[in-house]
């Protein structure tokens, strides 16, 4: 198919724009730019120096370099320059400004600031916007060259570990990952909402919801799967199962689809608990043609559902590509699927126990056709 493949290494999540093509979807204000470490409204605590700087050193941990690959621009610059990413947050914020007038928000994991200074311009009355990288100190010159330091406080720190003065009434957040999870980010969204969200606050966006289809993928499997059967005549066989283990974020042509698309998991982020992180969810995936399935893909949705009119986007194969692209999960078995037959099964989805950014799935399916047949459990971890 001549796609290109890429590994979700140091995940960021990608996109948003207003619109949907998604057909899987369903001023200046001056003055008191107040450095963290000037800042006389925190506790001390907020002062101490970032977890994040903390990072820099001989004992590197993934987590750590999870912190400082938002260090540099560049990563920033790919997730500006999604824009269904970052217009969709604009349209929401912009097109719904009863949302944020004269409102207190927190901007969770503010990168450059750019959905804090979206807050500010449609009329917020203060945004607290909290990284954690080195960033953050990047973030408070782009909000003072933008004129907005009276409105806008930079803190740099984990908002698990920041201090602000009040409650707030509004938290935005670009948290999702690869695979909606990837990085676990949603969790700090969530115990920001639990710590500082007054009672009836919102979260925005409030609604993710992932899907599952699968995919005919024969050229690329061949060539980066079963190449490593035979390597110039000698079996790497071993490497193999490494490469079957690790999915694959790419992007995903939509005439590879052969099946519908299943709902797996819709997650309410003002109302879940972070153990609604890890889930186990049935499926059943039916060939709309006569086609060899390779590959089961997984994408997600993000909702605004607040907004005056409900504004989201897709990440799905048939929407506008995102750089969160889709995941794609290689199955051991290629199957021949007949027009109507389907492959069921269950895909759990956890936290993995030794790095909590790094998500481990199970996939267990069957398929009983009348070409072929096949029943296996999977596992792949996304690191
Ligand atoms: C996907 S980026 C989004 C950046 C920016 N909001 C945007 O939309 O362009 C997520 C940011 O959250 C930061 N971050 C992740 N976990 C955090 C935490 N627990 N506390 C503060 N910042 C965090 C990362 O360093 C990164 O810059």
């Amino acid at each position: 198919m001549g796609r290109r493949k890429s590994k979700a290494s140091h995940s960021i999540p990608n996109s948003g724009e207003v619109s949907k093509d998604n057909s899987d979807l369903g001023n200046s204000n001056e003055s008191t730019m107040v450095e963290v470490s000037n800042i006389s409204a925190l506790p001390s605590s907020t002062l101490a120096s970032s977890p994040c700087s903390e990072a820099v050193g001989s004992d590197h941990t993934s987590a750590d370099y999870y912190f400082d690959s938002y260090g540099h621009f560049g990563i920033h610059e790919e997730m500006l320059k999604d824009s269904v990413r970052t217009k969709t947050y604009q349209n929401a914020i912009y097109q719904n400004a009863f949302l944020f007038k004269d409102k207190v928000v927190l901007d969770v994991g503010a990168g450059t600031g750019i959905l804090s200074l979206f807050c500010a311009k449609t009329g917020a009355k203060h945004v607290y916007a909290v990284e954690c990288s080195i960033m953050a100190d990047t973030a408070i010159e782009i909000v003072k060259a933008n004129g907005y330091s009276n409105v806008v406080t930079v803190l740099k720190g984990k908002v698990e570990e920041i201090e602000l003065p009040s409650k707030v009434d509004v938290i935005i957040s670009e948290w999702m990952g690869y695979f909606l999870l990837f990085e676990n980010m949603v969790n700090s969204v969530l115990f920001a909402r639990d710590k500082w969200l007054v009672p009836g606050g919102a979260v925005l966006p409030d609604r993710t919801s992932l899907y599952l289809t699968a995919i005919e993928d024969a050229d690329y499997k061949l060539d980066k799967i079963d190449f490593w059967k035979n390597v110039y005549g000698f079996d790497m066989s071993c490497v193999r199962k490494q490469a079957m283990l690790e999915p694959l974020v790419d992007t995903v042509d939509q005439n590879q689809i052969v099946t519908n698309c299943q709902l797996l998991k819709t997650m309410d982020i003002e109302k879940m608990d972070s153990r609604d992180v890890s889930f186990s969810a049935p499926f059943k995936l039916v060939a709309q043609r006569n086609d060899y399935v390779h590959a089961l893909v997984a994408y997600f949705d993000v909702s605004f559902t607040k907004c005056h009119k409900p504004i989201g986007f897709s990440t799905g194969p048939r929407s506008r590509p995102t750089h969160w692209k889709q995941t794609v999960l290689y199955l051991e078995d290629d199957l021949t699927m007949c027009e109507g037959e389907a492959v069921t099964g269950t895909m759990s989805v956890s936290l993995n126990s030794k790095n909590p950014r790094d998500i481990d799935i199970k996939l267990t399916y069957h398929f009983n056709g009348k070409r072929s047949q096949a029943s296996r459990t999977q596992e792949y971890r996304m690191r």
